[in-house]
């Protein structure tokens, strides 16, 4: 089987998603922010603000290319914009997570942790930047997505049990 990898904007539960595909299968996930954050021994928000986020775009470009080469049967969950690697449809099935930009912010900050939700997203300080940067990436995710899944107001059990159903198809 190929790989499945989840995309879709900041906070919409690309995360989330994946654990509860994990516990209805026997799929294995990593996460690509995940593994930048263990490649430099440090959080996103600190890589940002360090070296910028053309440096971010470089590792997410090497884990990219690792992917592609090295990782099968797995679900692959990414950070917002990994999708822009153009090596993308290469690495495995692309299963689009969306929502509208309400629904997500919503669903961040009705979390417990809220604050730390938001802190740890350097792209998601200022609420008009992060609603700009969703209308320009709104279909660029469609234009590459094999499966398209609404995850707004739906149980986490639904959109897993839509996902598996589609990605054996
Ligand atoms: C980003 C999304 C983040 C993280 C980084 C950049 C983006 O991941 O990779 O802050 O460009 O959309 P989440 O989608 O998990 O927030």
């Amino acid at each position: 089987m190929s790989n499945i990898i989840l995309i879709g904007f900041m906070g919409v539960g690309k995360g989330s998603v994946a654990r509860q595909i994990v516990k209805q299968s026997n799929l294995m996930a990593i996460d690509t922010d995940d593994i930048i954050e263990s490649m430099e021994n440090r959080k996103i928000k600190e890589i940002f603000a360090s070296d910028g986020e053309k440096y971010f775009r470089d590792l997410e470009k090497q884990v990219s290319i690792w992917l592609e080469q090295s990782v099968q049967n797995t679900l692959i969950s990414t950070g917002g914009g990994f999708f822009k690697q153009e090596n993308l449809k290469n690495i495995g099935k692309v299963v689009l997570l969306d929502s509208p930009f309400d629904k997500i912010y919503e669903r961040i900050i009705n979390h417990p942790n809220a604050a730390k939700k938001l802190k740890k997203r350097p792209l998601f300080q200022d609420l008009e930047k992060a609603k700009e940067l969703y209308d320009e990436r709104s279909k660029q995710y469609k234009a590459l997505a094999d499966v398209i899944v609404d995850v707004s107001d739906r149980s986490l059990k639904d959109i897993a049990d839509e996902i598996i159903q589609k990605v054996e198809k």
